[in-house]
């Protein structure tokens, strides 16, 4: 199956969980502690942003946050909770999209790099995330 198939309406609508699993204060808390610490000002850019799990609270302590995602349907839940100003999302593959500006921080979360299927993908997804790096940025990937 592509990716856009797996991340569709149903499992878009399905993907949050407020407050247990992925969305529990013990996991998010030190997830966004930890990125707003190394974003200082920021901007900060996340590829495969979802549904904001990590960008919403991110973006409320005062870090500027963009995205790349793939799924429409994912982005349209993000935007149930944050708009395109507060949230700016580029529709398309964090392998070889290009959001506006150059970032403090570019990260990518939860396992998310094994969706790109093969080393040729991945390579060209690191590639991207320095194209948007300003000098000194960092790139975070988060694999359990
Ligand atoms: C496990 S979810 C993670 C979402 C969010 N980062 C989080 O931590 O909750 C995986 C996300 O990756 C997106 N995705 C998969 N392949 C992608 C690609 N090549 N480019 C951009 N987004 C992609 C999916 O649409 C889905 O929103």
């Amino acid at each position: 199956m592509r990716q856009d198939e797996i991340w569709n309406q149903d499992a878009a609508q399905r993907y949050d969980t407020p407050g247990t699993g992925m969305f529990a204060p013990d996991v998010l808390r030190p997830t966004v502690d930890f990125l707003a610490a190394l974003a200082g000002d920021g901007p900060a850019l996340e590829f495969a942003i979802g549904t904001g799990r990590v960008a919403v609270p991110l973006s409320e302590r005062g870090v500027p946050v963009s995205g790349i995602e793939l799924s429409r349907p994912m982005i349209e839940q993000l935007r149930a909770k944050a708009d395109a100003a507060t949230i700016p999302v580029t529709a398309g593959d964090m392998a070889s999209a290009t959001a506006p500006g150059t970032f403090a921080l570019v990260y990518l979360v939860y396992n998310t790099i094994s969706n790109l299927l093969t080393q040729r993908e991945q390579v060209a997804c690191f590639r991207n995330a320095a194209r948007h790096l300003r000098p000194g940025g960092r790139f975070v990937i988060e694999v359990r």
